[in-house]
Order: C-alpha cells, then sequence, then structure tokens
C-alpha cells in the first residue's frame, strides 16, 4: 500500500483544512494545507511594503523565500525563513488581502510547482482551491467540498472566539463571500469543481461524518 492522493477543494471555511487533516491523520497520509502557502507569501509581502497585485515582485519575492510546513499533532506549524508565522498568518490583514496575491499567475504557477513536489512523495491529502483541477489532476480521489455562506461564516465564528479575534457574524458572512468571488472569478486557475470530484455539501453535517464519507472513498481506491 503506497497511499494515494486526496485532492480537497472548495471554497473559504469550508471546513477543508479541518477535515483534511483528520482524514490524513485517520489513513497515516502526509497533509498539506496549500493555502498556509498563499498567507505565507502574503505575510512576507506585507511585512516588505510589496504590492499585492505586483505578480513580478511577489515571484521574486516567492523565489527568495523558503516556506515550510511541518505537521504537528494539532495540524501544523508554517514557517517562513525559520521564522513561525503559524498564528500570523491567520491574521485578518492577510485573510483580506491573500485572494489578490493567489490571483497572480506567475506566483500561481511557481507555487503548483512547489505543491507537486511536496506531494510526491507518498499517501497525500493535499487542500486548497486548484489542487483538483491544477496541482494534481491525476489524483485517485478528488473532493469539492462546500457549505452555505451563513454555516461557513459560523464556523469561523466559534474559531475565531476560540482565538479571540472579534469579528461580527455580518462581517464574516461579507469576508467569505468577497473571497469566494475573487477566487471564482480570478483568471488563473480559478475555484472550480473538477468534471471527476465528489461534491459534498457539509451545511448539516458532522466533522466526524464528512472525515469518514471521505476515508470510505479513499478506501474503494486504495
Ligand atoms: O485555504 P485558505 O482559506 O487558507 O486559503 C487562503 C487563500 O489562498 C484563498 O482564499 C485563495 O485566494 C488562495 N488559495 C488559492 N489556491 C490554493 C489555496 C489557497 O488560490 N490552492
Amino acid at each position: 500500500d503506497k497511499g494515494i492522493q486526496i485532492a480537497i477543494d472548495g471554497p473559504a471555511a469550508a471546513g477543508k483544512s479541518t477535515i483534511a487533516k483528520i482524514t490524513a491523520t485517520k489513513l497515516g497520509y502526509t497533509y498539506i494545507d496549500t493555502g498556509a502557502m498563499y498567507r505565507a507569501l502574503t505575510y512576507k509581502a506585507l511585512e516588505e511594503h510589496i504590492d499585492v497585485y505586483d505578480d513580478e515582485a511577489l515571484t521574486h519575492l516567492l523565489e527568495r523565500i523558503d516556506i515550510e510546513l511541518t505537521p504537528t499533532e494539532e495540524g501544523q506549524i508554517v514557517r517562513v525563513d525559520g521564522e513561525d508565522i503559524t498564528e500570523a498568518i491567520r491574521s485578518q490583514e492577510v485573510t483580506s488581502n491573500v485572494s489578490a496575491t493567489a490571483a497572480q499567475p506567475h506566483v500561481r504557477e511557481l507555487m503548483v510547482e512547489k505543491q507537486r513536489l511536496l506531494a510526491n512523495s507518498k499517501g497525500v491529502v493535499m487542500d486548497g482551491r486548484d489542487i483538483g483541477t491544477a496541482v494534481l489532476p491525476n489524483a485517485e480521489l478528488k473532493i469539492f467540498m462546500t457549505a452555505s455562506v451563513e454555516e461557513r461564516a459560523e464556523r469561523r465564528f466559534a474559531e475565531n472566539t476560540k482565538r479571540g479575534i472579534n469579528r461580527s457574524m455580518a462581517q464574516l458572512c461579507k469576508d467569505i463571500a468577497d473571497r469566494d468571488k475573487a477566487d471564482t472569478e480570478r483568471i488563473a486557475s480559478p475555484l472550480k469543481q473538477a468534471s471527476d470530484a465528489i461534491f459534498i455539501d457539509t451545511t448539516s453535517m458532522s466533522i466526524e461524518q464528512v472525515a469518514d464519507e471521505i476515508i470510505q472513498h479513499a478506501e474503494e481506491r486504495k
């Protein structure tokens, strides 16, 4: 059993990373959070006052920084050039700028290259927006996961409460809808369900139910 590739895509705050982590742990696979990579680049760009719409400057930045994802019991540690930015990449500032950097075509090309190298090992669960369509088009299992905007905002609200972030439900609904719009309407590999992906609406499902469904599909494909 050498393991398969599992691609999980879907809109913002659909629970992809929570589900992907559980699935990876249960299968003994590597979990790769590609959103964290775009967030790390955005964090660095903001720190260095680089325009988040400047594809060339961002690409040069991405070429010279080292983004490192280290899996842990609770999830992962994200480092850029050795600095732990696990918490910092979840800030409001990074969240509201990340879709701009992620829309830049050369940035995406380089990210996809890096992500393919990371997935190159054995069993892998990778989550993002373009994994099934662009990064791992031959993945044995593709999932497209979504939930209503209200449900996603509620989940994000609960998560924020734990982390001490104060943002209203109305504001969260708008944040999520804006990010969905930017990710879906961009020219370079927009968020889109792959034709061979399994669609899961998680609105009224528990985390366990979704993870179990994915693992069942994975077992059938091993
Ligand atoms: O998954 P997460 O919400 O952390 O992703 C942050 C942003 O990174 C997304 O809103 C999207 O703009 C971008 N992204 C992307 N392609 C991926 C993963 C994330 O464009 N594969």
